[in-house]
């Protein structure tokens, strides 16, 4: 990261009483501030309905970061120092009085010719009418250097939705101006995919048809809906995840090398693999999709209840907790290599990771090795205990000759050790600084909308594809390991 520069700027929040200002944004501003890397001076208006004022929430903010931020503060004088930059508004996103207060707030606070940059970080629901009144404001104008705003996922609930809300940004920003957020795409271990592909020239040779059997994306979480049921209720694992970080997930393994690293060729590449997945039938979506839905278990030996026991769930509910998808990417390079993609809550363990099986030798000369080889495999651990492991065969010691599988395993704790920034430090700066290439083009979003269509769909019916149960705590429902072995494969217990 580069060192503090003297370029103003203001961000202005929406949605500031929430959970997401409190858990990530505000740890990772402090975060950047403390490392020495926001630009400065800088001002932070947060807005919401909830009244407090600027010292109440300074409070609840220097609470959050003793509890979420990955650095302390050193001395009270230098949060003190964070703190003045931080003013809140109260009032409702959807009601345009709230603007010139804003505008006003800025006025007092802001340096001259700080560049704006704003944040919904509101339900979703509310992204329209906050875009509007932005528009319909001169806050929208630029008034000193950029005028930027970051939108938070969900990005639209499907392919119409997300179009509409295109359109809404597109009427009072223009598309380089619109940063869609997938915090994935942040998270260092992501990042790093691209380099590990393609600043080493041993691996290139290697990523296809010829030598890739299979691709497993698994993002599992331990956790259940929490107090987020009344969202989780309207998105679902496709929506909430799926959709977005799965799919870049896929797309960065998939994608072919951009001509340089930068936003238009990262973006143009990862847009090329959306158009190579091959659509999923309507009439077969059972044979590409699989959804279940946890009933009561066991997390971490305590008893945990059923999601339709959750708070804010309706007690008959078929929202799923658990889907699974099987995709081909229809190119030269992955032709017949099925990607199989699975998330869900309330899993045995919480582990995201990128799998790829690759094909057994073609002729095993060890005919005595009673237990034979497994194929080998590079496994990308996104989170925790990050890192990556190939698997090879390797004679165990001894007189026979017996083999077995060996772990060339890289840690990124032992490696560099101390913790790596937040995702949204790095998404944070990269909006401030007007570098895209970590963020979701509309285009992407659109075309991940339009592939999930026909699932969506018909898991909307009443009569659609069953939703298989799930002990909590448990890898998911019975079902989805038929569902995997028609490729003669079986899901990885991470
Ligand atoms: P919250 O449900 O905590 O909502 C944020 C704030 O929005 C609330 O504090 C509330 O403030 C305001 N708000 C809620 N309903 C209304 C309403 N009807 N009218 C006006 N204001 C309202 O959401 P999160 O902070 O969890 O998430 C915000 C966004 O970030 C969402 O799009 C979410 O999908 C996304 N996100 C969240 C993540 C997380 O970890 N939380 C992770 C990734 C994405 P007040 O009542 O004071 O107005
Ligand atoms: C969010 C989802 O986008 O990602 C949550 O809305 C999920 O439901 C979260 O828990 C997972 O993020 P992470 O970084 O903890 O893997």
């Amino acid at each position: 990261m580069t060192v503090a520069a003297e370029e103003p700027f203001s961000l202005i929040i929406f949605g500031a009483s929430g959970d997401l200002t409190r858990r990530k944004l505000m740890p990772a501003l402090w975060s950047l501030y403390a490392g020495r890397v926001l630009p400065e001076p800088f001002t932070i208006i947060a807005t919401a309905r909830t009244g407090m004022t600027d010292d109440e929430f300074r409070v609840r903010m220097r609470a959050a970061i003793g509890e979420f931020a990955r650095i302390q503060p050193p001395s009270e004088a230098v949060w003190e120092r964070f703190a003045r930059a931080l003013v809140y508004v109260a009032g409702d996103p959807t009601d345009a009085a709230l603007y010139p207060r804003i505008e006003r707030a800025l006025k007092d606070a802001e340096a001259a010719g700080a560049s704006r940059l704003f944040y919904c970080a509101t339900p979703p629901s509310l992204y329209d009418d906050i875009i509007q009144n932005l528009g319909s404001s001169s806050l929208a104008r630029p008034v000193g250097g950029f005028t930027r705003i970051i939108v938070e996922k969900p990005f639209g609930r499907d392919y119409a939705s997300a179009r509409a809300l295109g359109r809404q940004l597109a009427s009072a920003f223009h598309e380089e101006q619109i940063y869609r957020i997938d915090h994935y795409l942040g998270k260092e271990t992501v990042q790093n995919i691209l380099v590990f592909r393609f600043a080493n020239g041993i691996f290139e040779p290697l990523w296809n048809r010829n030598h890739v059997a299979e691709v497993q994306v698994t993002v599992a979480e331990s956790i259940g809906v929490e107090t987020r049921g009344a969202y989780y209720e309207e998105a679902g694992a496709l929506r909430d995840m799926m959709q977005n970080h799965l799919l870049q997930l896929l797309c960065l393994i998939a994608m072919e090398p951009p001509v340089t690293f930068d936003a238009g060729p990262v973006r143009d590449e990862k847009n090329k693999v959306m158009h190579a997945i091959r659509p999923i039938e309507p009439a077969r979506v059972s044979e590409s999709a699989l959804r279940g839905q946890y009933g009561p278990g066991f997390a971490e030996g305590k008893p945990v209840p059923g999601y339709r026991q959750e708070k804010g769930v309706a007690p008959d509910s078929k929202t799923e907790t658990y889907a699974a998808l099987r995709l081909l990417v229809d190119n030269w390079r992955w032709a017949g290599v099925p990607f199989y993609l699975r998330t869900g809550k309330r899993l045995a363990k919480r582990v995201s990771e990128i799998a790829i099986r690759f094909h057994h030798t073609p002729h095993l000369i060890f005919r005595r090795s009673p237990a034979g080889v497994e194929a080998n495999s590079l496994v990308i651990r996104i989170q925790p205990d990050e890192g990556m492991a190939l698997t090879v065969a390797a004679k165990t010691p001894g007189p026979d000759l017996r083999l077995g599988p060996v772990r060339l395993d890289f840690r990124y704790g032992e490696v560099f050790g101390g913790e790596p920034p937040e995702a949204y430090e790095r998404l944070l700066l990269d909006a401030i600084h007007g570098d895209a290439t970590l963020y979701a083009p509309g285009d992407w979003v659109e075309k991940a909308w339009q592939l999930l269509g026909p699932v969506l769909d018909a898991w909307g019916e009443a009569a659609g594809p069953p939703l298989y149960p799930y002990e909590a705590g448990s890898w998911g429902p019975a079902e989805a390991e038929a569902f995997i072995a028609r490729d003669s494969g079986a899901w990885r217990r991470p």
